[in-house]
C-alpha cells in the first residue's frame, strides 16, 4: 500500500486531495504537514490521518511517505523538490502552476534534469472520466486528422491558465509547441499576494505545434462564460478535426461527428474526485514502475509552462516568439510595469 502524505492543509485546496483517497484503492493518506498547529490537528482529525508534523522535512525523516502532495504557493515548490529528493521521497503531485517565472522555471527545469524523484503536475482534469473518454476518442481518430483547438478559462493563467494548456496537450499529445504569439491585459491579478499566482487578469494567445495544429487560447475576463457563475466555473476546450468537433466544459459536452451531433452533461464534483484519484493512482503506477510515465509528468508542465513565459515575452515584446525560448529576468515585474 502506497504511503501518501500532504504538505500544506491549512487551506482550501487540501480537502480535496484528501478526500479523492476514498476512490484510491493502492494508496492511503497517513500523514500530514501544516506550520499551523491548530489547522494541523483539525484536518488530521476529519480525515483520520495518523501522523502529524509542523515541519515537512520530519515528516520525511520520520513517516518516509511514498507520494508526497505539494499543496504550497508556487513560491514553495523547488525546495520541496530538493529536501524530497534528499529524503529519498519516490514521487511527487504538485499542486498548478508549477512556476511564477522564468528565475524559478529555470531553476526546477534544471533541478528535474537530474532528479531521482518522479514529479507530475496536478492537473486533475486530464483524468476525470468524461474528458478522459473524449481524448480517447480524438486519439482513436473520431473526428479525423486535428485541424484546430480551442481552449478558455474565467481566471487568469495562474490560476487556471495552465489547466487550459494542459487540455490542449492532452488533445494534441506528442506534439511540441513551436511558437506563440500573444496579448495581455489588467494588472490586478499581479499584485502582491500570499498566493502568489501572479498573471495579467486576461490573455488571449495563438500557439502552433510541430504536427501543423494551432490552437487559440483565452483566459481570464474575456474568455467565453459556460453558464451563470462565478469565475472559476468556466474551463472548457474545443477540438476540431476533418471529420467533426468535440466540445467540452465543466458541466457538459457536445460533439457532432461524421453529421451526427451529440451532447450531455456531467457533475464537475463528481467528474473531479474521480479524476483527482485516477491521476494519485497513475503516479503510484509510474513510483511502481520507471517505464509506466505519468501523462502529467514534469517535462509535459514545463514544456505547458514555457508556453506561459512565452505569451508574457510576446506581449511585452509584441512579436512571435519561437519556442523553446529562454525567458528573460523579471517577467511579472515588467509585465506590472507595463500594465499598472
Ligand atoms: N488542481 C485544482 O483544480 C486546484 C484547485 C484549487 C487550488 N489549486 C492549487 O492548490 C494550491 C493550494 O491552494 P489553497 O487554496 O489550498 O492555497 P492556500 O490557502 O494558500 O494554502 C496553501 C498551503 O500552503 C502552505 N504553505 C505556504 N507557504 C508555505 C511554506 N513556506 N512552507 C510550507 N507550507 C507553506 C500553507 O501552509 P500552512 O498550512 O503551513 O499554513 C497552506 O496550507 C494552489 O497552488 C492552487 O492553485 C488547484
Amino acid at each position: 500500500m502506497t504511503k501518501s502524505a500532504i504538505i500544506g492543509v491549512s487551506g482550501g485546496r487540501a480537502r480535496s486531495l484528501a478526500e479523492a483517497y476514498r476512490h484510491v484503492t493502492r494508496g492511503r493518506l497517513v500523514s500530514v504537514s501544516s506550520r499551523r498547529r491548530d489547522k494541523l490537528e483539525e484536518f488530521g482529525a476529519a480525515f483520520d490521518v495518523p501522523a502529524r508534523h509542523t515541519d515537512y522535512r520530519e515528516m520525511f525523516e520520520q513517516e518516509k511517505p511514498d507520494l508526497v502532495h505539494v499543496n504550497t504557493p508556487p513560491s514553495v515548490r523547488l525546495e520541496i523538490f530538493e529536501a524530497a529528493e534528499e529524503a529519498g521521497v519516490p514521487g511527487v503531485l504538485v499542486e498548478k502552476p508549477l512556476a511564477i517565472q522564468g528565475e524559478d522555471y529555470l531553476a526546477i527545469q534544471a533541478f528535474s534534469r537530474s532528479a531521482r524523484v518522479k514529479i507530475a503536475v496536478n492537473h486533475q482534469l486530464h483524468f476525470h472520466p468524461r474528458r478522459n473518454m473524449l481524448q480517447r476518442q480524438v486519439r482513436d481518430g473520431a473526428i479525423g486528422n486535428l485541424r484546430f483547438i480551442e481552449a478558455s478559462a474565467g481566471m487568469n493563467l495562474a490560476y487556471q491558465g495552465t489547466h487550459a494548456l494542459q487540455a490542449i496537450s492532452a488533445f494534441n499529445p506528442d506534439a511540441v509547441p513551436i511558437d506563440v504569439f500573444g496579448q495581455v491585459s489588467g494588472a490586478e491579478g499581479l499584485q502582491e499576494t500570499p498566493r502568489h499566482h501572479y498573471a495579467p487578469d486576461q490573455c488571449t494567445a495563438a500557439i502552433s505545434y510541430d504536427n501543423g495544429l494551432s490552437a487559440l487560447l483565452r483566459c481570464g475576463g474575456l474568455a467565453p462564460r459556460v453558464v451563470d457563475g462565478p469565475v472559476n466555473v468556466h474551463k472548457r476546450i474545443a477540438v476540431y478535426g476533418d471529420k467533426g468537433f468535440l466540445h467540452w466544459t465543466m458541466h457538459g459536452w457536445e460533439s457532432r461527428i461524421d453529421g451526427k451531433y451529440a451532447c450531455g452533461v456531467h457533475a464537475y464534483a463528481e467528474e473531479d474526485i474521480l479524476g483527482q484519484a485516477a491521476m494519485t493512482e497513475a503516479m503510484i503506477d509510474w513510483i511502481e514502475d520507471d517505464g509506466a510515465i505519468h501523462p502529467l509528468n514534469i517535462g509535459s508542465a514545463l514544456s505547458d509552462f514555457g508556453v506561459i513565459l512565452g505569451i508574457y515575452e510576446s506581449a511585452l515584446n509584441r512579436e512571435v516568439v519561437r519556442l523553446p525560448s529562454k525567458p528573460p529576468p523579471g517577467l511579472v515585474e515588467k509585465l506590472r510595469n507595463a500594465l499598472s
